[in-house]
């Protein structure tokens, strides 16, 4: 549940962020996390159409392009060779790994790139770099948790690259209209989460509802 909700956020993310004409998505992280960012991208641009994936473990990234390939009915998924190679030509970026490093460098992206960053979620770990931080428009999940626990803003903060100030806007914000997503084709988009617990519960409820619907599950008293 919760790797299909936070997918969903992901998911919802884009489709106020990224370019409407997107096609190419560099993934990096395939385990549980990955699969679900890459499922919502494409369920969120219709449009996409390859995707390369990246992963420490490349036996498992092979693994990954061939399940994903046959789930969603990709023309061109591919194993990348490098970091590098995952950020070249991409117009989405998904970064669902568990490593305490950036993944990628921000002077390899191109201009109208979305970053959608999910995977750390300490104060000393990030998946992204300062640049990368420096050159996006930043929308959280929620700013406060943000400032609680990504690595990828309180590390910049700390270094003095950036303040609070450089965060755009919460997600909420912008799928409710108070502020605008993307306001051009040039601008670099990013969207960090943490995770919240109202994804989970609302995620939950659908669940229990459809469960019902379906006559599934058992009464319980509490
Ligand atoms: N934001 C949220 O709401 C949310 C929700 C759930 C999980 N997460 C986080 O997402 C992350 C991924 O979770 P998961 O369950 O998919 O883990 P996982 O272990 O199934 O997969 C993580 C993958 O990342 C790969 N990896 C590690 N370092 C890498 C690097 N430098 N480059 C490329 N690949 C690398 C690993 O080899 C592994 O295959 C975790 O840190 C988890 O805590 C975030």
């Amino acid at each position: 549940m919760t790797a299909m909700r936070t997918g969903a956020v992901s998911g919802c993310a884009i489709d106020h962020l990224a370019r409407k004409d997107a096609k190419h998505i560099g993934l990096f992280g395939t385990g549980v996390q990955g699969a679900t960012q890459l499922w919502a991208a494409c369920e969120a641009r219709p449009s996409v159409e390859t995707c390369k994936v990246y992963d420490l473990r490349k036996d498992v990234a092979e693994d990954f392009a061939r399940k994903m390939k046959k789930k969603l009915k990709f023309p061109t998924i591919s194993v990348a060779e490098t970091a590098q190679e995952t950020v070249k030509g991409s117009d989405i970026i998904l970064t669902a790994t568990t490593s305490p490093n950036p993944v990628f460098r921000g002077e390899w992206l191109d201009p109208g790139v979305h970053i959608s960053g999910i995977g750390s979620y300490t104060p000393e770990t990030r998946e992204l770099d300062t640049e990368t931080i420096l050159k996006a428009k930043v929308v959280c999940d929620q700013v406060s948790a943000c400032l609680d626990e990504a690595g990828d803003l309180i590390i910049p903060i700390n270094e003095g690259a950036i303040t609070k100030a450089h965060i755009y806007a919460e997600l909420g914000e912008i799928v409710s209209g108070k502020k605008v997503g993307r306001e051009s084709e040039s601008e670099i988009t990013l969207f960090k989460s943490v995770g919240l617990a109202i994804q989970d519960a609302a995620t939950a409820k659908l669940v229990y509802d459809k469960a019902r619907k379906m006559k599934k599950g058992i009464e319980v008293d509490i």
